[in-house]
């Protein structure tokens, strides 16, 4: 079995905060994330997948036509956007987390790459140079 990664960017704008919570309380749960103001974020996104290189090709998939799937669900989707707001795949009201991030994109990828002949191993995104989330499908 091959894993193959390719990598993606983008930056987004978010804000972590509880409505039910004071200021004071969000600020010392959230941080500079909670800034009412909104703040922006220069995300780098690592998409896995898993499979067998292709006799023909090499390939386990091939990764032009990968990043453009990731483009088209993912990054265009979000790129420049306000994650609270803007993005349809985000439930109102979810945190805009990279925990929660790495979940929905999963769920918006992974049907599609049914289709090929690898499958989706591991969504890993980076929010600063010290934060990254991962998840598997679990
Ligand atoms: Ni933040």
């Amino acid at each position: 079995m091959v894993y193959i990664t390719r990598r993606e960017r983008f930056n987004a704008a978010h804000k972590l905060w509880v409505d039910e919570w004071s200021e004071e309380k969000n600020l010392e749960m959230f941080g500079k994330c909670a800034n009412k103001n909104w703040h922006g974020h220069n995300y780098t996104l690592y998409v896995t997948v898993k499979g067998h290189p292709d006799p023909h090709t090499g390939f386990v998939i091939d990764v032009k036509k990968l990043s453009k799937m990731i483009q088209r669900l993912i990054v265009d989707r979000v790129d420049h956007s306000n994650l609270n707001l803007d993005v349809p795949f985000i439930p109102a009201g979810m945190q805009p987390t990279t925990e929660n991030l790495v979940i929905l994109f999963w769920k918006e990828l992974e049907p599609e790459l049914r289709e090929e002949a690898c499958e989706l191993h591991k969504i890993q995104l980076w929010e600063t140079e010290n934060i990254y989330a991962e998840y598997f499908g679990e």
